[in-house]
């Protein structure tokens, strides 16, 4: 089976071609990064109007670079939501559009979804169910529980901001460009992060929420202090990083405890942070748990990642070409 993948729901205009779910034939993204960053963040508008402009020439280099012909294809995949209304619908219009042409099946993705299904990518063997999935980008920071490719179920999740958003936030105090999250994390590779004790968010009773604005703001008012003003940056970006990656391994070992999963997975652009993705690790080792990282082009968005999860929840997401609608608040569960 071959699906074409597509990708729209923030700001990267994607498209990709995927063999069975795993082997990747072509992914193509292109970044909105230059005309974002001088406003400090994704102005959806722009996004929109952006996607317009690339999306038939992604999909057109994604099918060259795969040698694969429109009409050859299995299905088309693509993002449904939730995502930004404006960068969605024109995802969605052109796979309906497509799918209507070609006479293909089209299949309507959850994007979170999709994060899961990147870490069966380019793999020799998938992650064996259930699986606990850490998933981290610049929207969402969860605790998936995932019994099979359709029973997906949401343990925690941020009650204010998303990981990445976190690092976007306190790369900018920092005097970061946008996106902030990779140069922090380079930062904090030259610095102490055992020099300053920002605090770490623990939720109440079982619960395995997590939250980040309480660290930013903690990060903030070090920064206008006496003794952040001639700090070095990179000891606080580094003591910032370690207080996200224990809150993240605190709420992981946590889900272990309650539940037996046969594998974790860490998945979403934060996932391509180098401190987390060296703690997962060794967590995985010491517990001897298997653990899952799918390459960082496919942690980010991408629509490798929403060709794989079609793939996989083949019944679950089949849509009428003429009827699919794009939902911005589309909800985790079928
Ligand atoms: O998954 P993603 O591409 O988009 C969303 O669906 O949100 O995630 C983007 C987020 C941004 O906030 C970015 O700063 C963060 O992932 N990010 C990182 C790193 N690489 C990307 N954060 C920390 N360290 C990194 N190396
Ligand atoms: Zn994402």
């Amino acid at each position: 089976m071959i699906f074409l993948g597509i990708e729209t729901s923030c700001d990267d205009t994607a498209a990709a071609i995927v063999h069975d779910g795993r082997d990747v034939l072509s992914s193509v993204a292109s970044s909105q990064d230059a005309f974002h960053a001088k406003y400090g963040g994704v102005v959806p508008e722009i996004a929109g109007r952006r996607h317009v402009a690339l999306l038939s020439a992604v999909i057109e280099d994604a099918c060259e670079r795969a040698q694969t012909p429109l009409d050859s294809l299995d299905g088309i995949a693509v993002t449904r939501g939730p995502g930004l209304i404006g960068s969605l619908v024109v995802g969605v219009a052109g796979a309906k559009a497509l799918a209507f042409a070609l006479r293909k099946p089209l299949y309507g993705v959850n994007h979170l979804h999709g994060h899961v299904f990147a870490a069966f990518l380019e793999r020799e063997e998938a992650p064996p169910y259930p699986f606990l999935v850490l998933l981290v980008s610049g929207g969402h920071s969860q605790l998936v529980a995932v019994e099979s490719a359709t029973c997906l179920r949401i343990l925690g999740r941020t009650r204010d901001d998303a990981a990445g958003e976190a690092y976007d936030k306190t790369a900018r105090l920092l005097g970061l460009p946008y996106p902030g999250g990779p140069a922090l994390d380079r930062l904090a590779q030259r610095g102490d992060s055992n020099k300053y004790a920002f605090p770490r968010h623990r939720a109440g009773g079982d619960s395995l929420d997590l939250s980040f604005s309480g660290l930013k703001t903690s990060v903030r008012y070090f920064l206008e202090s006496e003794a952040g003003r001639t700090a070095r940056h990179e000891d606080v970006a580094a003591s910032f990083q370690a207080a996200v990656v224990d809150v993240l391994m605190a709420r992981v070992r946590a889900a272990f405890e309650r539940n037996g999963y046969r594998a974790a997975v860490l998945s979403g652009g934060v996932a391509a942070n180098s401190a987390l993705q060296a703690a997962f690790r060794a967590w995985g080792a010491q517990s001897a748990v298997p653990v899952f990282i799918p390459p960082p082009k496919y942690c980010t968005d991408n629509a490798a990642m929403i060709a794989a999860a079609a793939h996989y929840q083949r019944d679950a997401t089949l849509s009428d070409p003429l009827a699919l609608t794009a939902d911005p608040n589309l909800p985790f569960l079928f």
